[in-house]
């Protein structure tokens, strides 16, 4: 490996001392006999000065024709200077061209480029400042969840992707051979880490799901990451809390972490800096309430698609909860409230600023007779839950869990216009490659 400065660490304070530096070229600007040639690196930009009478007239040519994301090395040594970005520049002695390019697909601004041409380059796209800084405010919210969950006694567990039964709806399953069989991707790993509290009590995951939606919408993927939490003995209000407190931790050290990349997408922090616990709460019959006096043509027992919840999050500057929705538009395994049997004891999270729904959680369905007539009132086979069923049978306790979905956070956190931006490599129903 290379020994070098990494260009985030090129400071004035480093004002007469040699550098080297390796990275790839951003911009590439003539001034008379000189030469400002930016280069980037994955800790940011460095503005080196090329002048004809140091390096030769030789040299001073090649890097005339250095285009952008040629790839190089520099030697030479910083000066402080309030003009350069980052208050220090650095006066190149030897520069070594590894690979030259003429002309790169993206331009120098991605944002003049079309989301298509953009998507079609992704490969291309991933090493451009913004998306580096989208991909940096994804770890450090994923880093701050383990350090919370660490600290707060949730054990990691490594659930199957290959599965055999739907969690969410067999309309979304991907299907795929298995050897003479038939098997699914992952949807949730829920089941699994219902299985696992009963050794574990506080368990949680972060795998990719998979859904085949063929809502094209700004917030659905057919392939995400999920970040999944079960505990025993917790009912809905206590996982509810879970979630805010988790929400919470995440936000606040990204921002502490991460300001100078958030900065990058968002001019106001307020709905980050107030993502504190307790959030508010709201019924689905409040909900539904608002939305009607708004004007949205919506009733008792309607799903709330993404429209309404634009609508909704315009009351609040956090995150806040619905909770108690209509038993039939949630998922089979969720517990029937007790008080009113049409509703089920489920809560999801929705993010302020017009992006709706980041968590779906609630109460399971702890009750084994209970459970198999909701699997038959959906229509499915109690038989493909039989080793599900079992945890009903062996020493069933009360327990909730829920889902967030990481893209989700992070298009919120960085008021991004589409889920895709939130990851690397986007699966959508029109796009797979690259
Ligand atoms: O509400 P969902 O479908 O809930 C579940 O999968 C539960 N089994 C989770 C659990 O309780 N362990 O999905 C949970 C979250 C959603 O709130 C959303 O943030 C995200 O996963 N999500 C998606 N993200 C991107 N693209 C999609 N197609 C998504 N579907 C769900």
């Amino acid at each position: 490996m290379i020994e070098k400065t990494y260009c985030g660490e090129v400071k004035p304070e480093l004002d007469g001392q040699r550098v080297k530096l390796a990275g790839w070229v951003y911009s590439n600007m003539r001034v008379g006999k000189k030469i400002f040639l930016w280069i980037r690196d994955s800790t940011g930009i460095v503005q080196t000065v090329i002048a004809k009478n140091i390096v030769g007239e030789e040299v001073f040519e090649k890097a005339k024709k250095l285009g952008r994301e040629s790839s190089v090395i520099v030697e030479g040594i910083v000066k402080a200077d309030e003009r350069a970005p980052g208050g220090a520049e650095v006066h190149v002695e030897k520069l070594e061209v590894i690979q030259a390019v003429s002309e790169f697909p993206i331009p120098e601004n991605p944002g003049q480029a079309s989301p298509e041409l953009l998507l079609d380059y992704r490969h291309l796209h991933i090493r451009t400042p913004k998306v580096s800084a989208i991909m940096k405010v994804k770890e450090t919210l994923i880093m701050a969840a383990r350090e919370w969950l660490l600290k707060n006694g949730w054990h990691e567990v490594f659930p199957p992707i290959l599965v055999t039964g739907a969690v969410e709806g067999g309309a979304t399953l991907f299907k795929l051979k298995y050897f003479d069989k038939y098997a699914y991707l992952s949807q949730s790993a829920q089941l699994y880490l219902e299985a696992a509290i009963f050794g574990l009590e506080k368990v949680w995951s972060l795998t990719p799901s998979f859904r085949a939606e063929k809502s094209r919408t700004r917030r659905h993927l057919t392939e995400f990451w999920h970040l999944e939490l079960e505990g025993a003995w917790m009912d809905l209000w206590d996982i509810m809390k879970v979630e805010e407190e988790l929400v919470s931790y995440m936000v606040q050290r990204t921002l502490e972490l991460r300001k100078k990349e958030i900065e990058m997408f968002r001019d106001d922090l307020t709905t980050l800096k107030n993502t504190e616990p307790p959030f508010p709460r709201i019924s689905y019959d409040e909900a539904i309430e608002i939305l009607q006096n708004k004007g949205v043509k919506i009733e008792w027992g309607d799903d709330m698609g993404a429209d309404e919840e634009r609508v909704l999050t315009e009351e609040f500057d956090r995150p806040f909860f619905v909770y108690g929705y209509p038993k039939h538009i949630k998922a089979f395994y969720m517990k029937e409230d007790p008080q009113d049997p049409r509703k089920v004891l489920a809560a999801d999270m929705l993010a302020p600023e017009g992006y709706g729904e980041i968590i779906g959680g609630s109460e399971r369905e702890d009750n084994y007779d209970k459970l198999v007539q909701r699997i038959i009132e959906e229509g499915m086979n109690p038989k493909d839950y039989e080793w599900y069923l079992d945890l009903r049978k062996y020493g069933s306790v009360p327990h909730s869990g829920f889902g967030l979905g990481v893209e989700r956070l992070v298009a919120w956190v960085l008021k991004l216009d589409h889920i895709r931006w939130a990851t690397l490599f986007p699966r959508t129903p029109a796009r797979i490659y690259p």
